[in-house]
């Protein structure tokens, strides 16, 4: 097997990956208390949808076909989000658990694209590295930011009983 099918493979992973993801959201986004992390949850669907379009354009660029190949980790991940929600736990409290399992996803997102950037660098296909070096970008962000709202919505969680 070359490097250069391993790479597609990840592509292939991630684009399952973002799918899921894109069906996953707006389920999050409803099931929060809080406005920002409502927010921020919509945000990163329309830049998810972005994602796949990217990883599209990524096959495009290698003359591959865009197919999925289901990324089993990450419907791990979205299970952990949706057990997060059917906490019997109200307000922040709730919101808790929806950020441990909302950052799992982020980074692990994070650590596909990061393997996948330097297997394309690797391999001199610097438009796919430039593509998914944009993505990587807005995934970390998203990340940070859902730390960033945790700070408040775990303040507020640790006054519940
Ligand atoms: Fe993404």
């Amino acid at each position: 097997m070359s490097l250069e099918k391993v790479l597609l493979d990840e592509l292939k992973d991630l684009l399952s990956a973002e799918s899921q993801l894109v069906k996953a959201l707006p389920k999050a986004a409803k099931g929060t208390n809080s406005p920002e992390l409502k927010q921020a949850f919509l945000n990163h669907l329309e830049e998810t949808k972005g994602h796949v379009v990217r990883l599209k354009q990524a096959f495009d660029i290698l003359g591959k076909k865009a197919v999925a190949k289901h990324c089993k980790g990450m419907e791990g991940a979205i299970a952990e989000v949706t057990e997060a929600l059917e906490q019997d736990e109200e307000g922040a409290l709730m919101d808790a658990g929806i950020i441990g399992a909302a950052a799992r996803v982020e980074h692990y997102e994070i650590a596909g694209y990061s393997a996948s950037i330097l297997m394309a660098k690797t391999l001199g296909h610097s438009e796919v590295v430039n593509l998914l070096t944009q993505t990587l970008t807005e995934e970390e962000n998203a990340g940070k930011l859902v730390m960033t709202l945790a700070t408040g919505i775990l303040k507020e969680a640790a006054q519940q009983q």
